[in-house]
């Protein structure tokens, strides 16, 4: 059976929704404003390189008119060789101009 699940952020104006592909531009131009040109050199953007979010675990948070103001993902990792199954959250961000809100 599928599931959908819209989590209310406590900031009435925004609702943390699923990501879709009309996002993907606004998410990235987010992501650089938040966490700076370099974000892609981090380590944990090394582990993520080349890989897909887990299903149905990539979100955004909209405002009132649609627009993203945050987001959110997580990514399916093994632990050393042959470990357990694991999710690694990030990148986390939310607008600069939005900061503190509650989101
Ligand atoms: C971290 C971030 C997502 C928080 O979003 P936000 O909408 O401003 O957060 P909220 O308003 O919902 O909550 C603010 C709370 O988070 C805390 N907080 C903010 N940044 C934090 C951080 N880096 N680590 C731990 N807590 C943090 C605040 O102290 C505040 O706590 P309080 O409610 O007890 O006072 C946002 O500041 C951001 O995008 N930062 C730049 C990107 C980043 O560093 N992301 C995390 C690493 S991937």
């Amino acid at each position: 059976m599928e599931m959908s699940v819209e989590i209310v952020a406590h900031a009435p104006a925004f609702a943390v929704v699923a990501e879709t592909v009309a996002d993907v531009a606004a998410r990235e131009a987010l992501l650089d404003r938040a966490m700076g040109p370099k974000r892609k050199t981090k380590s944990s953007e090394k582990l993520r390189r080349g890989r897909r979010p887990s299903e149905g675990l990539a979100f955004v948070a909209r405002d009132a008119s649609g627009g993203v103001a945050g987001t959110v993902r997580l990514w399916d990792v093994t632990l050393g060789e042959g470990g357990s199954s694991a999710l690694l959250l990030g990148p986390l961000a939310v607008d600069p101009s939005l900061k503190s809100a509650g989101i």
